[in-house]
């Protein structure tokens, strides 16, 4: 059955009803991920691992760029976006219940070959230890030249963790969302 965007809407809504973690009252619009996808060479990556993927917009907005024998692993704690995410029949995608601190945990084998670390989580609920975590955890997953983006964000907030831990980073502002976001990216050297 194909949803239409209110109905995909609503659903999302449902879905993230009495979780705070969500923090959003819907998925990523078309053009938050057109911007998203932009950023990384996705026609090239072999590896891209997602944190916070909720319902799977972002993810398959991703997985549409990549090449047929990429992988994409997500990694989501909201146990209903999971059952969403798992009905998704594409070989080229795993999906982990469980929490971005635990990256690095669930993704051992993982540490150095991404290409690619995106996520929309509400890093505004973390401790700031915790924040500083999944992004060194972040950075650690992806390969020497590869790319962190943050996306799906209400404010600036995570620029200096992200500057601390890679450096120079690249800000961009998509107004067509709801609610308009921030997306942060910056390269590993
Ligand atoms: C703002 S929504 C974005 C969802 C989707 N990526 C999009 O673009 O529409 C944030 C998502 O991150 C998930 N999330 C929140 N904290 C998380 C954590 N610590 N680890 C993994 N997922 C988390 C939420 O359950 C939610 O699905």
């Amino acid at each position: 059955m194909t949803l239409t965007s209110s109905e995909k809407r609503t659903s999302f809504l449902h879905k993230s009803f009495g979780d705070r973690m969500v923090a959003a009252i819907s998925p990523s619009t078309g053009f938050l991920t057109k911007r998203l996808c932009r950023q990384i060479d996705l026609a090239n990556a072999k590896l891209v691992i997602e944190l916070g993927p909720g319902d799977g917009v972002s993810t398959l907005a991703v997985l549409a760029k990549m090449g047929p024998d990429a992988h994409m692993v997500v990694i989501e704690r909201n146990a209903q976006f999971v059952a969403d995410l798992r009905k998704i029949t594409d070989k080229r995608l795993t999906v982990i219940e469980g929490v971005a601190q635990d990256l690095e945990k669930h993704l051992p084998e993982a540490v150095g070959h991404a290409d690619a670390v995106i996520a929309s989580i509400p890093f505004t609920y973390l401790f700031k230890d915790e924040r500083r975590a999944v992004v060194a955890s972040a950075k650690k997953m992806l390969r020497s030249g590869g790319t962190f983006v943050i996306f799906h964000q209400y404010s600036l907030l995570m620029v200096p963790y992200v500057k601390e831990a890679f450096g120079p980073v690249h800000k961009e502002f998509e107004i067509l969302n709801v609610l308009p976001a921030f997306l942060i990216k910056a390269t590993k050297s």
